[in-house]
């Protein structure tokens, strides 16, 4: 699904990403653990296409994207919701949900209506349409990011961090969520996070240290030391 090779990111001079290797198998969930600054959520900004490397290759589905415009990538099915949700504060949550629909292939022409399969994720949404999209929770916010991106129709999700600053009830439901939506839509997921509970959900781990991935692994071989290392417990 998604195949990186020898990955190397600079932002002006300073060397950020270094020779990284990555792959996510179709249907999996894949974990990256590291400690903050280390270069995580350039990983992701750059499979986004909001970086360019400066070398390294960037596979998904077969095809080389490293010169595709983010669009285009939103298109061709990979999704992203960015670290802190970047929710739109002034419009309402229907809004912010339906300008998901950009990134399908088709973008917003066609159908303008909100799945159920949507609100059966997050329930909470659909009580909630007509509030401004600042007016919600830090947990709802990051729920609606996730429901937004889930709008795109997307075939591989990054997800950076979207347990961060959020209280630990709504972290088990959107855990939860994460999980629902692998099991009934099929789709991959890349996923950056510091919460054990929901790093041992995934298949496999990979940890990041200066930039460069160190280890790497099933979730079910987590060691008490990489979990020490890489992850703030
Ligand atoms: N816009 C930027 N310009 C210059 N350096 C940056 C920028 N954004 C992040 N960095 C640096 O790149 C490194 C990796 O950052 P980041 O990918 O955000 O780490 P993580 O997501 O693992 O916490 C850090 O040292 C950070 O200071
Ligand atoms: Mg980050």
């Amino acid at each position: 699904m998604l195949n990186i090779s020898q990955l190397n990111v600079y932002y002006g001079e300073s060397h950020i990403l270094r020779n990284v290797d990555l792959n996510v198998t179709a249907g999996q969930m894949v974990c990256l653990i590291g400690r903050n600054g280390v270069g995580k959520t350039t990983l992701l900004k750059t499979i986004m296409g909001l970086l360019k490397p400066r070398l390294g290759t960037i596979k998904y589905k077969g095809e080389e994207i490293g010169k595709r415009t983010t669009d285009r990538r939103a298109k061709m099915g990979i999704g992203y919701v960015p670290q802190g949700r970047e929710i739109i504060p002034r419009i309402t949550v229907k809004e912010n949900l339906l300008l998901g629909l950009e990134a399908r292939p088709q973008g917003r022409k066609g159908k303008q209506d909100i799945p159920d399969h949507i609100f059966e994720l997050f329930p909470v949404l659909k009580t909630m349409l007509s509030r401004m999209g600042g007016d919600l929770s830090g947990g709802q916010q990051q729920q609606l990011a996730i429901a937004r991106a889930l709008m795109g129709e997307p075939q591989l999700l990054l997800l950076d961090e979207p347990t961060e600053g959020i209280q630990p009830s709504i972290i088990l439901e959107i855990e939860n969520a994460v999980k629902g939506i692998i099991k009934t839509t099929g789709i991959s997921v890349l996923l950056v996070e510091q919460h054990l509970h929901f790093v041992r959900q995934a298949d496999r781990y990979y940890a990041m240290q200066k930039g460069g991935i160190v280890a790497s692994g099933s979730t079910s071989e987590l060691s008490q030391d990489v979990i020490q290392q890489f992850l703030a417990v």
